[in-house]
């Protein structure tokens, strides 16, 4: 298996590969382009051909022909590979007691369950009703296709029957795949009926579950009106968009993604033309989701449900896109219960409604404002608790002043105090204010240093032959810290390609080497470059210790410990020596 990923990744070309989603410019080493995982106006997005990875020194993305299919595609590991290897002409063998072999039996009955139910309510005697619900709610036939919906009957085995005496399967694999669940007295029941079915499928399209929304004739008492299938080893609802399958082309061309509650939401916005919606599902947003959006879109529209779950949300996104410079806005829902009341009555009246979005930090404020009565003192106390916060995370200071101004006006107050406020806040929540000058001031000497020794790597990586008089040099100086476990080995490293020194490399620095090489290489650079890094890392090191020293010689000096002072200023002067030699060295 380890063997096979390898040769996938081998047989991949990744120019290629990354060139289906950014446009790629051949700069020295490297291909170029604008990094397709966070927004930005110019290029920061590498792509190196002879190692097979990429990185963007924008967000910190990076990896190889695999882990970018599965970052752009929203796809896990097994998915992407077999993507690739379908293209690169590998044929996977299925490792034995691996899981694959599981999961490939779920999505095959995934797969039949999802159309057996799609066939009861396109084509059979039964489904009638359930056509009528659709038609009724305006689904046309366009959008059952689409979306694959379906109809589950309302007897207690009619699917089990199905797959099991006509197609097969096991009991044991129709419950792992969650179609069935056990009765208390033994024995299984099906667990959807008498339900409009909704497929949850994954980016590339597969079932990997399903969501019934019941037929109104048929409910009972004490019977959720939705019922979503539970998590199993395909299906992982944190990860879930309904609709993302349907919708990503145009998430994609549009740049921006429309967010709503419901899988009947999502499917009646896509009718009325915003095809870029996707449906959450009645759970509570994730992280993953707003990760999956944000990889195609820069603006992702927020049309949940203004209840407290939907204002976390807001609140929660509007953090995480700061962190990734996505944009957010609120869709205010007016003159309808939801999207799809709205949509349905009148699509070009929800396409005017998402057009009118606000600024999330314009909704945030409003909403705030609108609740509370800030003509009292509990009612500006809570505004600034909820909005204060949410302002203080904006990290264009620009954009950060603007909103501050813009709620000290609403307040009545001057725009510093709101300002001091928030300092207050972020002082109240900083553990580590408490550091010393002096612990910032060696943290930055420690970066300065692991920099300069990570820039050298990547000039050892392409200009080995430099690596025996750098030795010769360095000794006893190779800075602590990752990248000077990097340098000490690179150092030794007999290697002269790249990519054989990188994959060489123990695999806790490969990952640091891989970054040093992309970092070095995109213009050529010269022996004498690389010596240059050398001396300014030994200059370095050399001022780091005279600082030491200097400090030790003070304090000898008011201790009034002659000896030591003696010694400390032989140490100082030999530094200074030393000092001499570099200089000399790169005259
Ligand atoms: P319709 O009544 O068909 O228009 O659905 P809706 O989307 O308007 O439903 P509602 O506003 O009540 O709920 C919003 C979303 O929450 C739904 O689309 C479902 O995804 C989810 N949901 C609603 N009811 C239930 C339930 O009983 N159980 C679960 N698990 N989810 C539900
Ligand atoms: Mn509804």
């Amino acid at each position: 298996m380890e063997d096979q990923v390898e040769e996938v990744k081998r047989k991949t070309d990744i120019v290629g590969l990354i060139g289906q989603y950014v446009v790629l410019k051949k700069i020295g080493r490297h291909h170029k382009g604008l990094c397709p995982f966070h927004s930005e106006k110019t290029p920061s997005f590498m792509v190196n051909e002879e190692m097979g990875l990429y990185k963007c020194f924008g967000c910190g993305a990076g990896g190889d022909s695999i882990k970018f299919l599965m970052e752009i595609e929203g796809i896990d590991f097994r998915e992407a590979l077999e993507r690739l290897a379908g293209k690169a002409g590998v044929k996977l063998v299925a490792r034995k007691f691996d899981v694959g072999g599981d999961k490939q039996k779920l999505l095959e009955v995934m797969e039949l369950a999802a159309r057996y139910y799609h066939w009861l309510l396109t084509e059979s005697k039964s489904g009638e009703e359930a056509r009528k619900y659709l038609v009724d709610r305006k689904i046309n036939t366009k959008l059952i296709e689409t979306f694959n919906l379906g109809f589950s009957l309302s007897g207690w085995d009619n699917l089990m029957s199905y797959l099991i005496k006509k197609k097969g399967y096991s009991e044991e694999i129709l419950e792992k795949a969650g179609l069935i669940s056990k009765r208390s007295g033994g024995g299984y029941y099906d667990k959807f009926r008498g339900r409009i079915m909704f497929p949850l499928q994954d980016s590339g399209g597969k079932v990997v579950g399903f969501t019934g929304r019941i037929l109104p004739s048929l409910a009972k008492e004490g019977e959720p009106k939705y019922l979503n299938s539970p998590e199993t080893v395909i299906y992982h609802k944190g990860r879930m968009l309904y609709g993302f399958y349907q919708a990503r082309q145009a998430i994609r061309e549009r740049k921006r993604a429309v967010l709503v509650e419901g899988q009947m939401d999502m499917i009646s916005s896509f009718g009325a033309g915003v095809t870029e919606t996707v449906a959450v599902g009645g759970t509570s947003l994730t992280d993953e989701q707003v990760e999956l959006l944000a990889r195609l879109a820069s603006i992702i529209y927020l049309s949940l449900d203004a209840d407290d779950a939907g204002t976390t949300a807001i609140k929660r996104s509007a953090e995480l896109a700061e962190k990734r410079g996505l944009e957010i806005k609120v869709v205010q829902i007016e003159g309808g219960k939801d999207p799809d009341e709205i949509a349905r009555k009148s699509p070009g009246k929800w396409n005017e409604m998402v057009e009118s979005a606000v600024e999330v930090y314009e909704f945030v404020m409003k909403r705030s404002l609108a609740k509370n009565d800030v003509t009292t003192v509990s009612g500006m106390r809570k505004v600034t608790e909820e909005v204060l916060p949410i302002f203080m995370k904006i990290e264009n200071s620009v954009i950060k002043e603007v909103w501050t101004k813009k709620l000290a006006e609403k307040l009545g107050v001057e725009s510093a105090v709101v300002k001091s406020e928030m300092e207050r806040v972020k002082l109240g929540k900083d553990t580590r204010g408490q550091y010393s000058q002096n612990k910032v001031e060696e943290v930055a000497v420690d970066n300065k240093m692991e920099k300069l020794a990570k820039r050298l790597v990547g000039g050892l990586l392409i200009r080995p032959e430099a690596k025996k008089k750098i030795k010769s040099w360095m000794k006893d100086i190779i800075p602590l810290g990752a990248s000077g476990k990097a340098l000490h080995w690179v150092l030794e490293c007999d290697e002269v390609s790249p990519a054989k020194q990188a994959e060489l490399a123990p695999s806790e620095l490969k990952g640091l080497i891989n970054d040093a090489f992309m970092a070095e290489g995109e213009d050529e650079t010269t022996e004498g470059d690389v010596w240059g890094l050398a001396v300014q890392l030994i200059r370095e090191s050399i001022r780091e210790k005279r600082k030491l020293l200097i400090g030790d010689l003070k304090k000898a000096r008011e201790e009034k410990d002659e000896l030591k002072e003696e010694s400390l200023s032989r140490e100082l002067s030999s530094l200074d020596r030393e000092e001499n030699k570099i200089m000399l060295l790169l005259g």
